[in-house]
């Protein structure tokens, strides 16, 4: 087993589908991951990674308190948890927005005071702090399409990357907020300790990221 080991998170679900194409034209083996049923943790003998697979808020609490030396999550988990760590690379996937969004009969300009339901409250009071309005804002940990359905709140702010859900809700959207991707973001320390691994393997995902095929890639 090579001594050195460089311990990878990677968000579960469209980020891990999206990126795992792109490590392996970077010559990563990730057939451990692609084949692993209930397993969480994939380490193996013939590279020097280990793979954690975990949800976006977790893998920046890994990176934060130094579990895992790499993570790879969205840059709205990242600015929603206010992550400190370096992020090395935008790899070019996972791009969505930031969207106020709701039913047709919502005004956005009304004055009274709006109920907005989002997984991101941070970002949320950032923009309507911006726009000079004072929200109740309530947290919902998944499906916020539904809290406007239901009158739970006015409006919504979430990421949308094919419509197709605020489509098939009839929710329409009132504004963009900011774009969003998947980054690759590493621990100070690790950095320090790994500084050449770390980078050998950043450099070889930016090559892949900027060839014109990666896009197709992960299609
Ligand atoms: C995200 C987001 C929307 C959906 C939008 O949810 O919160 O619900 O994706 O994607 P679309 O524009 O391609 O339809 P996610 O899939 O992460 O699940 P969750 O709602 O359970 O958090």
């Amino acid at each position: 087993m090579p001594k050195e080991r460089i311990k990878i998170a990677l968000t579960k679900g469209r980020v891990e589908q999206q990126v795992i194409p792109l490590l392996e034209a970077a010559g990563i083996d990730c057939s451990l991951v692609r084949n692993k049923k209930r397993r969480l943790i994939f380490d193996s003998t013939s590279q020097p990674y280990e793979f954690i697979l975990a949800k976006g808020p977790d893998v920046t609490t890994f990176l934060e308190r130094g579990a895992a030396d790499i993570g790879i999550v969205g840059s709205d988990i990242l600015t929603e948890h206010q992550s400190t760590q370096y992020e090395l690379l935008d790899l070019g996937v996972g791009e969505c927005q930031f969207v106020l969004a709701s039913t047709s009969d919502f005004d956005p300009r009304a004055p009274r005071r709006k109920i907005i339901g989002t997984k991101y409250p941070l970002i949320t009071q950032r923009y309507f702090d911006q726009l000079g309005q004072d929200v109740e804002i309530i947290k919902i940990e998944g499906s916020v399409e539904l809290a406007p359905l239901t009158g739970l709140a006015d409006a919504i702010v979430d990421i949308t990357e094919t419509g197709t859900t605020l489509r098939e809700n009839h929710l329409q959207i009132y504004d963009y907020l900011q774009p969003v991707s998947t980054r690759l973001v590493v621990n100070r320390l690790a950095l320090k300790q790994h500084q050449q691994a770390i980078y050998e393997l950043v450099d070889r995902l930016a090559a892949v990221v900027s060839s014109p095929s990666s896009k197709e890639s992960v299609k």
